[in-house]
């Protein structure tokens, strides 16, 4: 299962959170690199929620699940992108400097994370009780995208289709984000 898989790259994240302390610039950029890694980390544990109740549907609970995606959703999109606004050179941080040299890229990523996120609110909402036929990929669904064209364009596209697919998608822009952005 690819759903699997992302999660387990994703998991190992966490794990490198536990990054050395050194001298960096100023407090504030502390700062704001604190923010960003703990928003980040506020996300994976919510991209996990979600996972772990298509893993398991009869898990699955809608005010749980829209929690989930409202956090990913407050977590991305314009404040995303304003918590990489200045290079903040700091030994703490993995972001890579292209960030700012490929703006407008990283700025449409943070925005499709959050789209991802609202079509996922939407769902939940749209399914109060128990986790529908309708939330879940059929076998053999294609799987849009690939590992550089995550990007889907239209909001009508993104809420007709079912909500795991949405979530997989999400998925994988996180990691083309890390992959083009953040450091190994
Ligand atoms: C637009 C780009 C982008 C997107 C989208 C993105 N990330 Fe990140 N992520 C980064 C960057 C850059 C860093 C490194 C930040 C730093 O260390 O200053 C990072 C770091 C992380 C970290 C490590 C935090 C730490 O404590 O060091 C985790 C975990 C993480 N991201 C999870 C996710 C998850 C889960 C998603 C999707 C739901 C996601 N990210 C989406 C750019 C992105």
């Amino acid at each position: 299962m690819r759903q699997v898989n992302h999660w387990k790259r994703l998991g190992l994240l966490s794990l490198a959170g536990a990054v050395l302390t050194s001298a960096v610039s100023s407090t504030a950029t502390q700062d704001v690199v604190a923010v960003r890694q703990a928003d980040m980390k506020a996300m994976a544990a919510a991209a996990k929620t979600i996972s772990g109740m298509f893993k398991d549907q009869t898990s699955y609970k809608s005010a749980e699940f829209r929690l989930a995606a409202d956090t990913i959703r407050d977590k991305s999109g314009a404040v995303l992108s304003g918590h990489f606004a200045s290079e903040a050179a700091s030994a703490q941080s993995k972001a890579k400097p292209n960030i700012l040299e490929e703006r407008e890229r990283f700025d449409r990523m943070a925005n499709d994370l959050r789209d991802y996120a609202i079509a996922l609110g939407a769902a939940a909402e749209k399914n109060p009780g128990a986790m529908t036929a309708g939330m879940r990929m059929k076998p053999g669904e294609a799987m849009g995208g690939g590992p550089f064209g995550t990007h889907v364009s239209s909001e009508r596209v993104l809420s007709a289709m079912p909500a795991e697919h949405a979530f997989h998608l999400m998925l994988q822009a996180c990691t083309t984000c890390h992959a083009r952005f953040r450091m190994e």
